[in-house]
């Protein structure tokens, strides 16, 4: 498990104190460049197909929202849980999401989640972040602490498995 702790302290040292965050995640265009659209195009279709069709009256969990770049589209959810390893960029999201009353903000030791919401979530949303974490957090993510043995019920939905 030490390589997993190791890859927790480096994504905490990396998104919490050294990225400048420029454009608040939209600076990340490479998925849609992959697909041959410009990147308004790509995003606005991500939002189409994979959150507005599930979000309403949903309980939602966001992990890693980072600058909060989807957490946009998924406050429209009944309720939404932010779970971030960086106090920063929950304070970020706090912040930009200050007017919105259905907004949670957790901050995770980098593998747990909320246990009070077990059983509660019908959608976890999760973009960029599994692709940065060793594969011992994804899995405590996926099998120990978001899958069906835990009793959370809902959908995973989680993108960017490669690229840049
Ligand atoms: C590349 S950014 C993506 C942010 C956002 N999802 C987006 O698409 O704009 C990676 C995010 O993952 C978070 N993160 C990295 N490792 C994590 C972990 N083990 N648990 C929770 N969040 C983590 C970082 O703090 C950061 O917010």
């Amino acid at each position: 498990m030490n390589k997993a702790i190791d890859n927790i302290e480096q994504n905490l040292d990396k998104w919490d104190r050294s990225y400048t965050w420029p454009e608040d995640g939209d600076e990340w265009r490479g998925q849609a460049l992959a697909c041959n659209v410009t990147y308004e195009i790509w995003k606005q279709s991500l939002v189409d197909h994979l959150i507005t069709p599930y979000i309403h009256g949903a309980n939602v969990i966001e992990i890693a929202p980072g600058h909060g770049r989807w957490t946009e589209y998924l406050v429209k959810a009944k309720a939404l849980t932010l779970v971030d390893l960086s106090p920063n960029c929950l304070d970020f999201c706090r912040n930009k999401f200050r007017d919105h009353t259905n907004l949670e903000y957790w901050q995770t030791d980098g593998a747990g989640l909320p246990a009070d919401h077990t059983g509660l979530i019908d959608l976890v949303w999760s973009y960029d972040a599994f692709v940065h974490m060793h594969p011992d957090v994804v899995e405590s993510y996926i099998l120990d602490r978001a899958g069906p043995e835990a009793g959370w019920g809902g959908n995973p939905a989680s993108c960017r498995c490669s690229g840049s």
